[in-house]
């Protein structure tokens, strides 16, 4: 039964050598050492030999056991770096191939101005309140001391709806009416961002929509003085520390007295150049000190509150920042423009 047992050994070493898959050596391990493996079976035959030849044969069965075993996790660590070496090489993975980028967008030219006009004036304790794009005449004139017929209306060309009286606000200063009758009789500290459209002829300076932030500060006691170190304050914020400033006295019938105010220009740094015509300065608001009608259509008494209101424009100041000749470009939706910002 010994050389039985050997037989079956060496059988079973050279059946090894060729189990080329991990599938077939599988099955060569289930017909040797399994449970009815061959080993197991001639095992099983021990009560055919007389007591004393079975320690003997008892002996090489372990031995026996023991090498195939060892034979047979030989040959599995030699199939799985084999079948892993034939996967690379079939799975090849060129890394020099160049990446796909992915695309994405950023924040338009207006959007990054007004927002930057936002903090500027949050900074300065200025809230901001919204107001609507669609208007009737009473509040974006009327109310703002503009009568039906005042010479004034001329400043505004304006979009009518088919409703009368209806019509797109042509300034965000309508909004000073709705905060004022929203916070009477509290004092009042907001910036008024929005779209405005004029009924122009479109050209590289006049679009038919833009943006305008309008500002209204009321409460007691604030004088022309208070305007004046205020929007200065923003002047050095937006454009530099050293950025000098100038008021101009103007005229707008919602505010007494009124005014404009420049910044140096930024571009030649007050030299003179095309973008400042040759002057040094660019006009970048209007402003004024609010007037006693509109303080009255809003709910407050001129003898005893006071405040100011400007206007400025954020697409005028992207184009003075970034030297932008034409005002067509920020609505045009041309993605060359709009990818420098
Ligand atoms: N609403 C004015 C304009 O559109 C600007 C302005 C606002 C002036 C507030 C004074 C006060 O031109």
């Amino acid at each position: 039964m010994i050389e039985q047992l050997d037989q079956l050994y060496q059988d079973a070493l050279t059946t090894l050598e060729t189990a080329a898959s991990t599938a077939v050596l599988e099955a060569w391990y289930r017909d040797t050492l399994g449970r009815k493996g061959s080993v197991q079976l001639l095992t099983r035959q021990v009560g055919g030999l007389s007591p004393e030849e079975r320690p003997a044969f008892g002996k090489r069965v372990n031995e026996v056991k023991e090498a195939l075993q060892q034979a047979y996790d030989g040959r599995a660590e030699h199939l799985k770096l084999a079948e892993i070496e034939a996967a690379i090489a079939r799975d090849t993975l060129d890394v020099t191939l160049p990446g796909r980028s992915t695309t994405h967008g950023n924040l338009h030219v207006a959007t990054k101005t007004l927002r930057e006009i936002y903090k500027i004036w949050a900074d300065m304790g200025f809230q901001v309140f919204r107001s609507r794009d669609v208007e009737t005449d009473e509040y974006n004139f009327e109310l703002l001391n503009i009568p039906q017929h005042h010479p004034a209306r001329d400043m505004w060309d304006t979009f009518h709806t088919l409703t009368p009286g209806v019509i797109l606000r042509t300034h965000t200063s309508p909004g000073q009416i709705h905060a004022m009758r929203t916070y009477a009789p509290e004092a009042i500290r907001v910036i008024l961002p929005g779209m405005c459209y004029r009924y122009e002829q479109i050209t590289a300076r006049s679009e038919i929509q833009f943006h305008q932030v309008e500002g209204l500060a009321v409460g007691k006691n604030i004088t022309f003085a208070d305007l004046k170190g205020t929007l200065t304050s923003f002047a050095r914020r937006m454009f530099g520390e050293q950025r000098k400033v100038r008021f101009r006295a103007n005229y707008f019938p919602f505010t007494e007295p009124s005014a404009e105010m420049d910044v140096e220009c930024i571009l030649c740094n007050g030299n003179g150049c095309n973008v400042c015509k040759h002057s040094g300065w660019l006009e970048i608001l209007g402003c004024g000190m609010v007037h006693p009608n509109v303080f009255r259509n809003g709910g407050y008494d001129p003898e005893e509150y006071s405040g100011y209101a400007f206007g400025m424009g954020p697409e005028r100041i992207a184009m003075l920042k970034y030297g932008i000749e034409d005002i067509r470009y920020f609505w045009g939706n041309d993605l060359r423009f709009l990818e420098q910002f």
